[in-house]
């Protein structure tokens, strides 16, 4: 696992080279998009790149980590929507390139289970972005989710439905109870894992996700597991690392070919 101790547009520019790379070697490449205000930054950059720099996404495409139970179709707050807005209308993937588990569908089991195939069938994610909540879920894999976890509902918690009640004009009976989430083990299955963290909110479950004993009570614990997982966080959200030293130092000392 790789730290990167970095401000913020830092960052974004860090985990906008590592897809540009991707895209650039292989225009067919699999993103995985996550929502939150963790990546919008690094939205931001991919959408200047291809306004001023060409590049494309026309022959990609792209898997949602994670969707509400139930939000209408036109709901501002419905991830599909959400993702809709702040990447894929900004870039120029094809229609229905970008795929999220469907949280409004009759049978949510089998939803849960053509998503699975659908990543499957695509060749899995080659780059997945990720952000973590600050019970230390990644996408939306609750403590105590297993580690082996697929696509699945998963309910909420308390903690998660106050963070997010700020996107429902901080009603918290708006804020859905249930949602639709890649598991831990399809995360896993992804090829190169980018997580971002900013913010001493986050200091806590970084310094987990990093350093702590994996655990189900730490879900982002799993990536400690991955052959290929990059973290990048500010100096905030870096701030309870133990080691934080000697990844600056690392950070610092490595050669300008080597990418993330
Ligand atoms: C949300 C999303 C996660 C996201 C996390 C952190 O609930 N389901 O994918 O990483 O919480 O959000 P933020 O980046 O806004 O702090």
């Amino acid at each position: 696992m790789e730290v990167v101790i970095a401000p913020a547009e830092e960052l974004a520019r860090l985990a906008a080279d590592t897809i540009e790379e991707r895209l650039r070697a292989r225009p067919e490449s699999v993103l995985g998009l996550a929502t939150g205000s963790s990546p919008l930054k690094v939205y931001d950059e991919l959408a200047r790149r291809h306004a001023e720099e060409g590049l494309s996404f026309a022959r990609a495409r792209a898997f949602m980590l994670d969707e509400y139970v139930g939000l209408a179709a036109d709901h501002p707050e419905r991830y599909r929507n959400v993702i809709e807005k702040e990447i894929a209308s900004r870039v120029d993937f094809a229609p229905d390139a970008v795929r999220g588990p469907d949280g409004l569908a009759d049978d949510l089991v089998a939803a849960c289970a053509d998503y699975e195939a659908a990543i499957a069938d695509a060749g899995g994610v080659d780059v997945q972005i990720l952000g973590i909540g600050t019970d230390g879920h990644i996408a939306f894999n609750e403590p105590g989710s297993s580690l082996a976890s697929r696509t699945r509902i998963k309910t909420l918690t308390a903690q998660t439905r106050e963070d997010n009640a700020r996107f429902f004009g901080d009603d918290l009976d708006q804020v859905p109870q249930h949602c639709l989430t890649q598991g831990l083990a399809t995360i896993m299955s992804a090829k190169h894992l980018v997580l971002l963290a900013t913010g001493k909110g986050k200091a806590e479950a970084v310094h987990q996700l990093v350093e702590g004993p994996i655990s189900a009570m730490w879900p982002g614990t799993i990536m400690q597991m991955h052959p290929h997982a990059t973290v990048l966080v500010d100096d905030a959200a870096a701030s309870r690392l133990q080691l934080a030293d000697y990844y600056r130092q690392t950070y610092r000392s490595k050669p300008d070919w080597q990418g993330l």
